[in-house]
């Protein structure tokens, strides 16, 4: 069966004011130092781009590409580099920016690869967390919101790569 769009779950001046939020806390947690933003596409790119322009200390920006998810809603614990880092994170203050931690696979999976590179550090923000679908635990560092067991989309995250385009976050579902 199709889904669709079935509602709203979070509205686009909330999703703002909680970004505002996390901005904040993170600046004055990264104070004096450079921050090295590495978003994970695709999913995370609205939340990355909203979060930047929240950020008061210095930053640097990357993106990698993963996938393990293909059109279904499962995860399927697989994941494979699509999209590697440009540079280098040795030495660095590294934030990691993902749209949602489900399972938690695909973050365990990144911190680990990243981890393994010797940033100076490594902390993970995260817009969405799914916390009765953990398989396995992974330490997030910044959530803006925890949610339930719901597929949902927009704000960058899609079903089947639709509704990315949304300002808020949407319910998915039987039509
Ligand atoms: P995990 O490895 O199961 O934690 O999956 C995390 C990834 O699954 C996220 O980066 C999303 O791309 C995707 N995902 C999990 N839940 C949803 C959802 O409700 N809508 C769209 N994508 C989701
Ligand atoms: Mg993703």
């Amino acid at each position: 069966m199709a889904k669709v769009l079935v509602g709203q779950l979070l509205g686009s001046e909330e999703i703002q004011a909680r970004v505002r939020e996390l901005g904040n806390q993170i600046s004055k947690e990264y104070a004096g130092r450079e921050v090295l933003v590495v978003g994970i596409l695709k999913g995370a790119f609205v939340f990355c781009a909203d979060l930047m322009r929240n950020l008061t200390v210095q930053t640097r920006l990357d993106f990698m590409a993963v996938s393990s998810y293909g059109s279904s809603t499962e995860s399927s614990g697989v994941i494979r580099i699509v999209k590697d880092l440009e540079a280098s994170v040795e030495g660095r203050h590294v934030l990691l920016v993902e749209d949602i931690v489900d399972s938690g696979l695909t973050l365990r999976y990144l911190r680990e690869y990243l981890e393994h590179q010797q940033p100076a550090s490594l902390k993970v923000c995260v817009l969405l967390d799914k916390p009765q679908r953990r398989k396995t635990q992974v330490e997030v560092d910044y959530t803006g919101f925890t949610i339930p067991d719901e597929f949902i989309v927009g704000y960058g995250i899609d079903y089947a790569e639709q509704y990315r385009h949304l300002p808020y976050i949407g319910l998915i579902g039987e039509e």
